[in-house]
C-alpha cells in the first residue's frame, strides 16, 4: 500500500504531466498556424508522450492500491513567439519537470518506498533524454536563426519524428 504522502505527490506529478501535454499541444497549434508543420508534428507527438507519462503513473498508483485524485489542469501560459522562443520554453519546462521528478525520487528514497523509487528511475532517465534532445533542438535553432532557409530545413527534419 502506498503512503498518503507519496499518493499525493504522484497525483501532483500526474497533473503536471497532463499540463505538459496541454502546453505542447498549444505550442504545436501555434507552430501549425505559422505553417511550420514539422515543428508542430514534433510537439504533437511530444504531447502524446506526456499523456503516456501521466497514464503510466496512474497505472502505478492504482497497482499500489492508491487513489487517483485528478486535479484541474491549468490553461498553458505559453509565450507564443518565434520558433526559437517556443523551444526555449519547452527546454525550460523540461528542466522544471526534472526538478519535480528528482524531488519525487528523493521522497521515495526517504520513505523507503522502493517500488516508487524503481518506477521513478524510468522518469529520471527519460528526463535526461528529453533535456538532451530539446537542448540540441534549441542549439540548432539558435544556429540557423528564425529567418531564412535553415529553419525550413529543420522543420522538415522535425516532421520525420515517429509517432509516440
Ligand atoms: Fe513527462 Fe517531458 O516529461
Amino acid at each position: 500500500m502506498i503512503s498518503k504522502s507519496m499518493q499525493d505527490a504522484l497525483n501532483r506529478q500526474i497533473s503536471l504531466e497532463q499540463y505538459s501535454a496541454q502546453l505542447y499541444l498549444a505550442l504545436s497549434a501555434h507552430c501549425e498556424g505559422k505553417s511550420f508543420r514539422g515543428f508542430a508534428h514534433w510537439l504533437r507527438v511530444q504531447s502524446g508522450e506526456e499523456t503516456a507519462h501521466a497514464v503510466k503513473l496512474v497505472d502505478f498508483l492504482l497497482d499500489r492500491g492508491g487513489k487517483l485524485e485528478l486535479q484541474v489542469v491549468p490553461v498553458p501560459t505559453a509565450q507564443l513567439g518565434g520558433i526559437i522562443q517556443v523551444f526555449e520554453q519547452v527546454l525550460a519546462h523540461e528542466r522544471g519537470n526534472t526538478a519535480k521528478i528528482n524531488a519525487l525520487f528523493e521522497q521515495a528514497r526517504a520513505e523507503k518506498d522502493y517500488a516508487s523509487e524503481i518506477t521513478l528511475q524510468w522518469y529520471v532517465s527519460e528526463q535526461v533524454e528529453e533535456e538532451a534532445t530539446v537542448s540540441q533542438i534549441v542549439d540548432h535553432l539558435r544556429a540557423v536563426g528564425d529567418q531564412g532557409g535553415g529553419i525550413w530545413y529543420l522543420d522538415s527534419k522535425m516532421g520525420k519524428r515517429g509517432k509516440a
